[in-house]
């Protein structure tokens, strides 16, 4: 028999005990130390133990059969998508989505939802009342959870200790303790959030910290994107969970698996142990997020050479072993996990003085860095060295296409330096400008911004894109043209636009990894 938690063995030491004849048994106890080798303490007295049920030391982690009280602690781009999807194809079981930001739970309960999620409405809609609940009462939502998943923000921290590099885990830790203090029975908590390695051992300490219940600890990251959200939902390359390796902690995930095993077939969805699928989430953002630099790292090479890096992406990404996604060069990757992950493996690497890995994944972030701000230094360079007083038109500021997320935008990052510039930008974008007029307000009167792409290019010297938003390659370019000031650039920072099409126009083209197209001798 085992105790997962305490990870005691009782064992009786006659080979042919039966539990009817439990009176002569000597009872052994082992206690393990986590990866040490088990050290035996014999209890000296023949004990009788009248039915294995009621050993008192059996503590484990109660697992109902099926998990029909889910709650999530966090509605944001994880929490209130992945709880609708699981509401919309688990309509047995009831979904509850807590957060501490009251306005954020009523748009969730409105027709205007927090943020633009293509396909998000229809799920929301579907489920909202029958078996998908928003509010702000966390307490009463975790005193009646079967299963708790914890969805809050883990953004780099920004003071102390590790500050621009370590995930801030205070939101984190809030949820832990909120946890502890309300549970009224056995939980299993499930981090969906990204964070560093081994954080559920720190979770398991504070929610065991004095308590009456027991826990266990589970990992489930996300693996969706924005603007693909529901698609990656409901047909996901794969689900992750990763448990304690003892009975109960498997028996904690079986009943996770579950939920996802109602529409993932079972080939999809892997387990593991929690500490390997805590890397992996922060892994594949490494990954995923070093292509995208790889490829950036070829641009300024094919720019003066003449060689085009769409036409070098599509040759490599033929290669069965390289593959064709995540090869689009652009103006650098934004969002609010790329970075934010990365330096939290460099900050994982540094804590344990593994220098040349933390400088590898280091450098993934430092090229993206550098192509935000080569970008800027190429249109000022390309417009005689001086954009002050010239009015630029900025098509696209979330950080991709189909999200009025704009965290970690690059274009942000070249407004702020365009408008340092002292140019007059114009910001163009079909849901992220409520965003944007926080964000640039700083700069007071430079920057305007215009929801028609044709008014915000009215009089403009150049246009950058720089969100690759569907409906930029469909405007009427020779219109555009016909309404600015010549000479007419257009800087094309995602490589969605027809470049010689625009050049024949009149247009002075600049596209990422391509050789500028210019009407100059
Ligand atoms: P978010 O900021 O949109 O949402 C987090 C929510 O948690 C906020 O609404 C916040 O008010 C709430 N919150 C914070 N502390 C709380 C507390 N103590 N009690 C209740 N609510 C609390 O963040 P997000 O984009 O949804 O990301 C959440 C996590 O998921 C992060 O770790 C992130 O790295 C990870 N992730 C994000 C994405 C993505 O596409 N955004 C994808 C995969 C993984
Ligand atoms: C990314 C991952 O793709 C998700 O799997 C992960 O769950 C998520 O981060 C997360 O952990 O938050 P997301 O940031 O929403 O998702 O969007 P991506 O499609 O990955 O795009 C990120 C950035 O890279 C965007 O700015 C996009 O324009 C850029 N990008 C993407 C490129 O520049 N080139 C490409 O080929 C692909």
């Amino acid at each position: 028999m085992l105790n997962a938690e305490f990870r005691t063995i009782l064992v009786f030491n006659h080979p042919t005990i039966q539990p009817s004849n439990l009176s002569t048994v000597q009872l052994f106890t082992f206690i393990f130390a986590p990866s040490t080798t088990p050290t035996i303490r014999t209890i000296p007295t023949i004990r009788t133990i009248p039915t294995i049920k009621t050993i008192p030391t059996m503590k484990t982690v109660k697992t109902p059969k099926k998990l029909t009280n889910i709650l999530c602690i966090g509605a944001g781009y994880v929490g209130g998508p992945t709880m609708a999807m699981i509401a919309k194809k688990c309509p047995d079981r009831k979904v509850t989505v807590v957060d501490i930001n009251a306005e954020r739970i009523a748009a969730w309960q409105s027709d205007a939802l927090p943020f633009y999620e293509p396909g998000l409405k229809e799920v929301v809609a579907e489920t909202l009342g029958r078996n998908l609940f928003f509010s702000t009462d966390i307490p009463a939502a975790i005193a009646e959870a079967d299963v708790v998943f914890v969805a809050v923000n883990t953004p780099t921290k920004t003071f102390g200790q590790g500050a621009g590099r370590a995930a801030d885990l205070q939101y984190w830790e809030k949820t832990a303790h909120e946890i502890r203090e309300c549970a009224t029975h056995d939980l299993i908590v499930v981090e969906k959030s990204t964070l560093p390695v081994r954080t559920a051992t720190a979770m398991k300490r504070v929610l065991e910290s004095g308590g009456a219940h027991r826990f266990e600890v589970l990992s489930n990251p996300e693996f969706l994107a924005e603007g693909t959200a529901i698609a990656d939902l409901e047909k996901p390359d794969r689900v992750l969970v990763g448990s304690d390796e003892t009975p109960t902690g498997a028996a904690a995930r079986e009943a996770v698996v579950d939920i996802y095993a109602e529409w993932v077939p079972r080939d999809r969805i892997l387990t593991t142990n929690v500490w390997s699928s805590e890397l992996s989430k922060l892994a594949a953002n490494a990954f995923l997020a070093q292509r995208i630099s790889s490829v950036n790292a070829l641009t300024e090479l094919c720019e003066r050479t003449g060689a085009d890096v769409d036409e070098v992406a599509r040759a490599i990404g033929r290669d069965s072993r390289i593959g064709p996604k995540f090869l689009r060069a652009g103006v650098g990757f934004g969002g609010s996990c790329f970075k934010k992950d990365i330096l939290n493996l460099v900050y994982l690497c540094e804590q344990r003085g593994l220098t040349e890995a933390a400088a590898y994944w280091n450098s993934v972030v430092e090229m993206n860095e550098h192509q935000e701000t080569r970008f800027v230094a190429e249109m000022v360079h390309a417009m005689f060295n001086t954009v002050a007083g010239k009015r630029i038109a900025i098509l696209g500021y979330a950080f991709k296409a189909d999200t009025s997320d704009t965290r970690e935008t690059p274009a942000k990052v070249v407004a702020d330096l365009l408008a340092e510039e002292r140019a007059q930008l114009v910001v163009c974008d079909p849901y992220a400008l409520p965003n944007a007029r926080k964000e640039l307000a700083r700069h007071g009167d430079l920057v305007s911004f215009e929801e028609d792409p044709y008014t915000a290019v009215e009089g403009a010297d150049a246009v950058a894109v720089l969100t690759d938003w569907r409906q930029f390659p469909e405007l009427d370019w020779a219109r555009i043209f016909a309404r600015m000031r010549k000479p007419a650039f257009v800087f094309d920072g995602r490589n969605c636009l027809d470049r010689r099409e625009l050049f024949e126009l009149g247009f002075h083209v600049r596209a990422i990894g391509k050789a500028p197209l210019s009407h100059f001798a």
